[in-house]
């Protein structure tokens, strides 16, 4: 079949929360992208996902215009409760580390940055096909795609953003070696449920308890998500609205604390990994988001990472194209990544402090107690946690950059 040449300055393959900001930031900056997507709009709008949103990134995305629902919809969250053996303690975060966190669910990140992109004739290409990508180790590289109506489009570029998620088909471009892939998998799973009930709390509740872990979060007023440890294969259908509400109640209920209970409208099985992959670039192919890294669900990190990876990204790519230097772009992995391993850190150590392999090894069950009864038992401990939750500023590399001052804004926000 013929195809069509066409040509962009960025190829961005992916239109999750990495891709699309990556795409707004390099429009800001008068960078020419095109997006390219598998899956059609509504899939990716009803993508479900973490609803925390560290403070950094709330202050780059109002920065860059594109919070005004954040603000309006989403809700400040200034402390988390952890409960241990049916007791609970509070973790001040603006009082600790001089941040909050917004309760927001990702997949209405997702809705505000397809609709600013629309909106401001950004060139989105969902619903495509036959993706492949070419020459990243030459100066021409170029991504080959069925569109959705199917004509066959080669896109030429000067750059390729790898923003497919997990399961993309970017990371395996990077030959190995270089590339090493560095994994960890949990032995337990969260079983995540959505129910139709009145808030229980107006913290998030991160519990520890002798049936394992479970967290109590909210949706809106009249939906709330709750996720329980569980085994990694659990089958979510298996389970009746009982068995989910006693699990629940055995490891939060007490102490005064009662959860509020509804039908449960949604409900699966998430599974808790650790992965990933260096280096995060390859020739002209730069990964970011999921597509380079993944950590459990515990810390909330994930959509948080995929925008502090861009936000260092598109930095580089305004060096590159507006000032010819390409330093920042040799760099860009190796800054992405420091940050990246310390949110791996993060992500580890609360999903290890919170979760018990029930009955399995009783010394190291008390030994994580200890460890929770340390972190909240003084301020060193509670300020190390709220700032790790909260999230660092996100860098300013290129002060040139066009929302350098939204970036600072990231910064501006610790004590
Ligand atoms: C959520 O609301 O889905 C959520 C909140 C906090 C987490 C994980 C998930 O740590």
């Amino acid at each position: 079949m013929h195809a069509t040449n066409q040509r962009t300055q960025v190829a961005i393959v992916g239109a999750g929360p990495a891709g699309l900001m990556l795409s707004h930031l390099l429009a800001l900056s008068g960078i020419d992208s095109v997006v390219i997507d598998l899956r059609e709009r509504a899939d990716i709008e009803a993508t479900i996902r973490a609803g925390i949103l560290e403070q950094g990134t709330v202050d780059l995305m109002v920065g860059t215009g594109v919070g005004d629902r954040i603000l309006a919809q989403g809700t400040r969250h200034d402390g988390i409760e952890l409960r241990t053996r049916g007791e609970s303690r509070r973790i001040d975060l603006p009082g600790l580390s001089g941040r909050s966190v917004y309760l927001y669910p990702q997949h209405e990140v997702l809705k505000d940055l397809i609709a600013a992109r629309l909106e401001q004739g950004g060139d989105l290409r969902l619903g495509v096909s036959e993706v492949s990508v070419h020459d990243v180790t030459t100066d021409t590289p170029a991504v080959h795609f069925t569109d959705a109506d199917g004509a066959r489009v080669e896109l030429s570029c000067a750059v390729v953003a790898g923003c497919d998620g997990t399961r993309g088909l970017t990371r395996s471009l990077i030959p190995r070696p270089p590339r090493v892939e560095h994994s960890r998998t949990y032995p337990y799973g969260w079983f995540g449920i959505l129910t139709e009930a009145p808030p229980s709390s107006e913290e998030l509740v991160y519990a520890d308890s002798e049936h394992g872990f479970a967290l109590i979060s909210s949706r809106s007023p009249t939906v709330q998500r709750m996720y329980f440890q569980c085994e990694p294969g659990e089958d979510a259908g298996a389970w009746s609205e009982e068995r989910i509400w006693s699990e629940l109640r055995a490891r939060v209920n007490g102490d005064g604390f009662a959860l509020k209970e509804g039908p449960i409208i949604q409900r699966g099985v998430i599974p808790m990994r650790s992965h990933v992959c260096e280096p995060m670039s390859h020739g002209r192919l730069y990964l970011a988001g999921d597509a380079a890294h993944v950590v459990p669900p515990t810390g909330a990190k994930g959509l948080n990472l995929a925008v502090a990876d861009v936000a260092v990204l598109a930095q580089a790519l305004e060096r590159h194209f507006h000032q010819a230097a390409s330093d920042l772009l040799d760099s860009y992995g190796l800054t992405a990544l420091r940050r990246v391993w310390r949110a791996q850190h993060f992500s580890w150590w609360m999903t290890s402090m919170l979760h018990t392999e029930v009955g399995k090894d009783l010394f190291e069950d008390r030994r994580r107690r200890a460890e929770l009864d340390l972190v909240t038992g003084s301020e060193a401990g509670r300020t190390l946690l709220a700032e790790n939750y909260t999230g660092a500023p996100i860098t300013l590399t290129n002060p040139e950059s066009v929302f350098a001052e939204a970036l600072e804004a990231t910064a501006r926000h610790t004590l």
